[in-house]
């Protein structure tokens, strides 16, 4: 539904409309009130009815044009199969081979220090085997007073659509820890769009959140087909702080209890009709996701998606595009340090536990098992 203003001509809301009525010229004893009738002039009197009257006509005509622009309005979006095939498999010991380091300040001004990846491998901050990639914090800094070691990893090749298909089997958690697997273009923020896939923050409890930020004009709401929880629907960055339209998945999505379940396998299509998200237990996914299934993956037979971000009120294709896949764990920023006491009870303050509480990240870890990516022709 829109807001009424869009129902009047040229923008102007009922209450603009009304000072039509000419108020210069009026009686302005200070007894009576500039809106009282009974103190007005009888040609005034006639001039207000005949403005009232054009008034209720611009009503009516604007609420019919109003009316055929939402039929205008796109319908909730078509997700019909596509025919995916796999476009991208990163996983084993060239695992990183796909990604840059990012070793300059932090953009999202975390407690953090991003190193390149020559002292990412010889302090085994990043770390690939056979079956596992690990990206960790460092756990062994116990006077980290510019913010502690860590990775942040963006991915060489971009994407403008796909299913990506996030195989995790450690999520990381703790204290102070803002984590996140996630998609952006590091050239055009909030341009081209960032749609956050796995992400949380202390410790990792709360479940996983979902979300998308934007430039303007992409919002969510209206109907959707998901089973997680809303929290917020304008995906514009310059609202509520940047907060983003988010959706919370159960405690279950993310942290200790989806890593005790021997981890998480995280789906994401992008698409111009929409973005949608999954989360299946590892032990038990999709026959279509299993690990070595060469099959073309089909979500429509995965059941309703736990984030439903369609394009009714959002143009998904163009405001989303060269998206690289970003790792990282960032410590304090905004988010953790905002609810690092109220919400998640953490000691003392957010940046000094960071500092030197070193062996509390020791669960601070990304282990990932494989990274997909299907893509169409469509
Ligand atoms: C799906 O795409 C592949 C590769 O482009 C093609 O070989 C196959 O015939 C397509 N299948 C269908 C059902 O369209
Ligand atoms: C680096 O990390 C991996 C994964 O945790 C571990 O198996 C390996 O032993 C570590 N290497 C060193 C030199 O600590
Ligand atoms: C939103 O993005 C614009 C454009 O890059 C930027 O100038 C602004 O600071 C951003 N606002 C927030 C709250 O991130
Ligand atoms: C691959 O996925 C299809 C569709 O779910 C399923 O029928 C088939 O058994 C799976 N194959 C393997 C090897 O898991
Ligand atoms: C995407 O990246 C390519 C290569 O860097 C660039 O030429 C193109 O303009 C970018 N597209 C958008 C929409 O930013
Ligand atoms: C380090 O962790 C312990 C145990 O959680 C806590 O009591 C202590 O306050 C922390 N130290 C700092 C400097 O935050």
């Amino acid at each position: 539904m829109q807001e009424n203003k869009a129902f009047l001509p040229d923008g102007t809301s009922p209450e603009t409309a009304y000072q039509g009525a000419p108020m210069d010229n009026m009686d302005m004893s200070p007894t009576t009130s500039k809106w009282n009738p009974k103190g007005w002039q009888k040609k005034w009197k006639i001039t207000a009815v005949i403005a009232a009257v054009i008034l209720i006509i611009v009503i009516i005509v604007a609420a019919v044009e109003g009316s055929k622009n939402s039929k205008s309005k796109p319908d909730y979006p078509d997700y019909h199969a596509l025919n995916y095939t796999l476009e991208d498999r990163w996983q084993g010991t060239n695992f990183f081979d796909n990604f840059d380091y990012h070793s300059s300040p932090d953009p999202a001004n975390g407690f953090v220090n991003y190193v390149d990846q020559a002292t990412a491998i010889s302090t085994n901050l990043t770390y690939a085997g056979d079956s596992s990639a690990f990206l960790r914090a460092d756990s062994k800094d116990t006077d980290a007073k510019n913010g502690r070691n860590s990775v942040r990893i963006t991915s060489k090749k971009q994407f403008h659509s796909g299913l990506f298909v996030f195989d995790i089997k450690h999520t990381p958690y703790g204290c102070g820890t803002w984590p996140a697997v996630w998609m952006a273009d590091p050239s055009d923020w909030p341009g081209n769009g960032e749609i956050d896939v796995v992400e949380t923050v202390n410790q990792g409890n709360t479940g996983n959140q979902m979300a998308l930020h934007t430039s303007k004009n992409c919002q969510m709401k209206s109907r959707r087909a998901q089973t997680g929880t809303v929290h917020g629907t304008n995906c514009y960055n310059g609202t509520n702080d940047n907060a983003g339209c988010a959706v919370m998945g159960a405690s279950s999505s993310y942290g200790a209890e989806a890593n005790d379940d021997g981890g998480a396998v995280y789906a994401m299509e992008l698409r111009d009709a929409g973005i949608r998200m999954w989360i299946f237990n590892r032990d038990s996914p999709p026959g279509d996701l299993r690990a070595n299934n060469d099959t073309t993956p089909d979500p429509s037979t995965w059941g309703l998606p736990i984030a439903d971000f369609p394009s009714t009120d959002c143009d998904i294709g163009s405001h989303f595009k060269n998206q690289s896949i970003i790792a990282n764990i960032d410590f304090c920023g905004s988010w953790a340090n905002s609810v690092y006491t109220s919400q998640f009870k953490c000691p003392g303050k957010c940046e000094d536990f960071v500092a030197k509480n070193a062996t509390a990240f020791e669960k601070a870890y990304w282990e990932f098992a494989s990274f997909r990516i299907y893509s169409t022709d469509e």
